[in-house]
């Protein structure tokens, strides 16, 4: 076990744990930030998607101890009120359907944007392809992050 400080949704988080601990069960167990999801644990699915200094990044691949005062967002901090222009985006176009799988659209949805504010209909799909949805929303996916894009540019 070890102690490690952690910046988290702009908070400053101390957890005691397995250096090897993926973050996806420090967030859930630790920190009971239950927003991210477990869906495979082998960075097959994409549900346990967050921010990573900005970068999307699979969480049951990501071991607490390579963290260090890098700042990890999850759902919860993307924004304020739920009001980030993918979330707006996702209301709209009554994206989700069991849900599962969302956190970790939208986290990779938002990422994708900062780095591509105005994408084309093949980037968008190149961007999503590695997140899985089981109930296959993926064609309101594609609306809602097109809705986003053009949202962030008005
Ligand atoms: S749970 Fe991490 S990619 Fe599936
Ligand atoms: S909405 Fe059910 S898995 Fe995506």
């Amino acid at each position: 076990m070890a102690i490690f400080n952690l910046n988290i949704n702009g908070k400053k988080q101390t957890v005691d744990v397995d250096p090897k601990t993926p973050m996806l069960w420090v967030l859930r167990e630790h920190i009971k930030l239950v927003g991210t999801k477990y869906g495979c644990g082998v960075a097959a699915c994409g549900a346990c998607t967050i921010h990573f200094d900005g970068i999307a990044v699979r969480s049951c691949q990501l071991p607490v101890s390579a963290v260090g005062n890098k700042l990890i967002t999850t759902i919860e901090g993307l924004s304020e009120n739920g009001d980030h222009p993918v979330q707006k985006a996702w209301l709209e176009h009554d994206v989700a359907q069991c849900g599962y799988c969302q956190t970790g659209q939208i986290m990779s949805a938002a990422a994708f944007l900062k780095k591509n504010p105005n994408p084309t209909d093949e980037q968008i799909e190149s961007a999503m392809n590695g997140n899985i949805c089981r109930c296959a929303t993926y064609l309101r996916i594609k609306a809602a992050v097109k809705t986003a894009a053009k949202s962030q540019t008005l």
